[in-house]
């Protein structure tokens, strides 16, 4: 039997990566990244299996002879999974203009020749577009904050991107994905538990910013795989928002600090900075991000609690 096909944009990224890495034996894959906060190499998905289609494009700069080579990929494409974006709090921080116009630019390219194929869109949203409220059910109203944080500007391209596929009515599952981390996910960019995990090891102390009550729920990549698999399996949610995370590891900053100090035990001190010392005035804390997993618990619960995730990821090098 012949294997459906599935494209996957930002897929030398973390997550990107770990679809590949979980669906090469079930779909036939073309790969796209422009490698610009990758966290493999291409080389790496020729040795997963030499059927893979990998190709360098930067989608918010496509040329007429890329789109035509766009195009045709789609023909026979039954899913794609769009997870190309500019990530992390820190990257978002020092450059948030490049990280908007990027993501504002991919979607502009890319929704209109998705809209004319037949393929189903697996788009990766965020919490971030609930902003500041605490609750987050798909169907809520939103809270996201000032343009003059501009980080906010990521937020309001996801949930634009969510309109925009509504509008060009394509196929789709809108994904709005909190913390969902694992080995493999770099700590180079703000994502909390690799950063705190390399400090911890190679600095001998960790960093929390304000007085660390701010609370996050971590969901492990595994669990994040399941779900997907079992969503497009059984064709779930068609045309519908899903929260996907675990809201049973919610924990605050300061308690994932001393988590980690005791699972790795090792002797790091816990610095408490002033956030607006370390991040611009484009950035703002958020003080609880967790969700309502009613929805998603209709197909799988989340299983791995925050401890093993700390230990895999520090198995893996921090990353
Ligand atoms: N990891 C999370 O918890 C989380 C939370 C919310 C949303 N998301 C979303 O999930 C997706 C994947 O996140 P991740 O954690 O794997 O991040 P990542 O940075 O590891 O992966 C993103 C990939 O996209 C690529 N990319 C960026 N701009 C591109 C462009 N113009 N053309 C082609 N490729 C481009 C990068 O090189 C990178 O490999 C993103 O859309 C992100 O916004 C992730």
């Amino acid at each position: 039997m012949t294997k459906k096909k599935m494209i996957i944009t930002g897929g030398l990224g973390f997550l990107g990566s770990a679809i590949a890495k979980n669906f090469f034996h079930k779909y036939d894959l073309v790969i796209i990244d422009n490698e610009s906060t990758n966290v493999i190499k291409a080389d790496e998905l020729s040795l997963l299996s030499d059927q893979i289609i990998y190709k360098k494009l930067d989608l918010a700069l496509l040329n007429e002879q890329e789109k035509d080579w766009f195009k045709k990929e789609l023909e026979d494409t039954t899913y794609f999974c769009h997870f190309a974006a500019a990530v992390g709090v820190k990257k978002i921080d020092e450059n948030p203009n490049a990280a908007i116009i990027n993501e504002y630019q991919v979607n502009q390219n890319i929704l209109p020749l998705i809209a004319q194929s037949n393929a189903k869109l697996l788009f990766a949203s965020s919490s971030e577009v609930y902003g500041n409220a605490t609750e987050c059910t798909e169907d809520q109203s939103l809270e996201i904050g000032s343009p003059d944080t501009l980080r906010w500007g990521y937020a309001c391209n996801k949930l634009m991107t969510e309109f925009l596929i509504k509008s060009y009515e394509i196929p789709h599952i809108t994904l709005r994905l909190f913390n969902v981390t694992g080995p493999g996910q770099s700590p180079d960019y703000g994502m909390v538990i690799p950063k705190m995990i390399k400090d911890a090891k190679e600095e001998g102390s960790i960093n929390v910013y304000g007085d660390g009550n701010q609370c996050r729920s971590f969901c492990d990549v595994e669990d994040f795989l399941k779900a997907i698999d079992i969503l497009i399996s059984n064709d779930m949610f068609h045309n519908q928002t899903l929260n996907i995370g675990n809201d049973k590891n919610l924990i605050t900053i300061k308690e994932l600090a001393h988590l980690i100090r005791d699972t790795l035990k090792v002797d790091a001190q816990i610095n408490y900075l002033n956030f607006h010392d370390v991040y611009s005035k484009n950035s703002d804390d958020i003080y609880k991000r967790s969700p309502n997993t009613a929805k998603l618990k209709e197909i799988y619960t989340p299983e791995i609690d925050v401890k093993s995730i700390i230990r895999k990821i520090a198995e893996h090098k921090y990353g």
